[in-house]
């Protein structure tokens, strides 16, 4: 699987469909696969939705939206107004790419193709990705889609889904790379107001600053015609390399926010990533979006998007560890903190280090995330000093070499306060085998981070090291596992499917 599709809540289910491959572990004869859930993170799989006609084309993605008020005529009363499901996507063919639309009459499970497509047709072969949402304010819909090598963001207004007219474009902004894809309009809350801005995502490939593939986003208002980005700063909602082609879910009720995932990998290494048997790719964690006032300087305060993942009390974590280091001088180091990770399953880690902005000292935290094995010989660690955090996956690919498929990454964090006078950092992590997802401060950045430890090994512990004047406290929760699959491979806690 790729690219997250058409996710849409509809009657209390979440769909979330994406891009699939039924005859090959790699991208190509693009389908739309199809899992529902309740609360984000037990996942059913379900027939495949969207079929192409002929063999030669695909169905690349684009998005689902609730046709409620039946504005396409494409339903009658038979199908409750929350079921009328309405998909836009882009027909993938040798000479063209087009945009289309199919509805469903039985619930999302199934798709009929509109007689008339296509619906939007600028006789484009690199035109694609459709994202479509309601826009209130001028009571019509809006689709963004992208003109990928133009770097350019077209939207058009309709009022009933089958007829299209452009309104206005985007683009060329912030990092180019080879093409734009998959772009995301959506209005975001500020915390503690009750204000919101408007972010454009926009995914890169290849061409991102850490190599492949990359989700950039701006800040603005959307007027129902133009996308005005605040300034001509660009935001990265990931310091990770694993996380592309986001999308948001449509039609949630309102007090659920803005709750969006991505695609956990990257198209530099995913056809190659060492993983054996039924399952490949998989998607992140769903996040909750909001805005947030931080200060990346002691200068400004500007409006960041952050992501935290959504409840995980379905996974019924259970305190394994809850304690903490601190260093034994000035210039010592800690005792280690060992926390054994039994069960196989994922884990959630909570930390809080403290440090100065720019500390000059030697302070450091490093946890490392050690394998099961009795010497522990393959590792991922996770560093912060002198304001700055790094991962290290190098040490849990033994068996596998990809130069792509980097492993240190790191990201300049400015200390907050966590508490009256101390400055330091909140990291909260999720551990599910072999990827592990970052949030530090409460969110203000993240880091999807996929590793491949070698002969099954999966992580074994938690070694926790402060030095230098450096303190840290940490939490460990267990997460119950959510696939009874015997080999999951990769992964227990997400949706990802490959048949063969
Ligand atoms: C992004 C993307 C999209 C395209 C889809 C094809 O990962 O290249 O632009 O619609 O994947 O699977």
């Amino acid at each position: 699987m790729n690219d997250p599709n058409g996710l849409v809540y509809s009657e209390g289910t979440y769909h979330l469909y994406y891009q699939y491959n039924p005859r090959q572990r790699v991208a190509g004869n693009q389908h739309w696969g199809h899992a529902v859930s309740t609360d984000l993170l037990h996942w059913e799989n379900m027939p495949i939705a969207i079929y192409p006609d002929r063999p030669e084309d695909g169905i690349f993605s684009g998005s689902v939206v609730v046709d409620a008020n039946n504005t396409s005529g494409l339903f009658n009363s038979s199908v409750p107004s929350q079921q009328r499901l309405v998909a836009m996507y882009t027909l993938n063919t040798a000479t063209a790419q087009t945009q289309e639309i199919a509805y469903s009459l039985d619930g999302g499970k199934s798709y009929i193709k509109y007689a008339n497509n296509p619906v939007i047709d600028i006789n484009s072969t690199q035109h694609r990705d459709p994202k479509v949402f309601w826009h209130s304010a001028s009571s019509r819909w809006i689709v963004a889609t992208a003109l990928s090598q133009h770097y350019q963001i077209i939207f058009y207004s309709s009022p009933d889904l089958t007829h299209w007219t452009e309104v206005s474009r985007f683009g060329p902004a912030g990092v180019l790379g080879n093409q734009y894809e998959v772009p995301d309009l959506v209005e975001v809350p500020i915390e503690g107001t009750n204000q919101t801005k408007w972010v454009l995502f926009v995914s890169i490939n290849p061409g991102g600053p850490q190599g492949g593939s990359f989700i950039q986003y701006f800040v603005g208002e959307f007027n129902g015609t133009v996308f005005a980005p605040d300034d001509y700063a660009i935001g990265t909602q990931d310091f990770g390399k694993d996380f592309y082609a986001g999308q948001t879910w449509s039609n949630l009720p309102p007090d659920q926010g803005v709750i969006g995932l991505a695609w956990a990998n990257n198209w530099q290494y995913t056809a190659d990533v060492p993983v054996e048997g039924d399952w490949r790719t998989i998607q992140s964690l769903a996040r909750r979006l909001t805005l947030r006032y931080t200060s990346p300087n002691s200068e400004v305060a500007r409006l960041v998007v952050t992501s935290t993942p959504t409840s995980l009390d379905s996974l019924s974590p259970r305190t394994i560890y809850d304690g903490g280091a601190t260093s034994i001088n000035a210039t010592g180091n800690s005792t280690d903190i060992s926390v054994p990770l039994v069960g196989n399953a994922a884990f959630e880690f909570n930390l809080t280090t403290t440090s100065s902005l720019f500390d000059t000292t030697n302070a450091t935290m490093i946890l490392t995330i050690e394998s099961d094995d009795l010497y522990h010989q393959e590792s991922v660690a996770i560093g912060y000093a002198n304001s700055a955090l790094w991962i290290d996956r190098g040490n849990a690919q033994k068996s596998w070499y990809n130069p792509f498929f980097t492993d240190k990454l790191s990201t300049y964090v400015q200390p907050q306060p966590i508490d009256t006078t101390t400055p330091g950092l909140t990291l909260r992590g999720i551990l599910d085998r072999s990827v592990l997802e970052l949030f530090i401060n409460d969110g203000v950045q993240s880091a999807v981070v996929l590793f491949y430890m070698t002969d099954g090994r999966v992580p074994g512990s938690l070694k926790l090291q402060v030095t230098d004047g450096m303190t840290a406290t940490l939490q460990v929760a267990q997460l119950e596992g959510t696939w009874n699959c015997g080999d999951c491979g990769a992964s227990s806690t997400r949706s990802k499917r490959d048949e063969l």
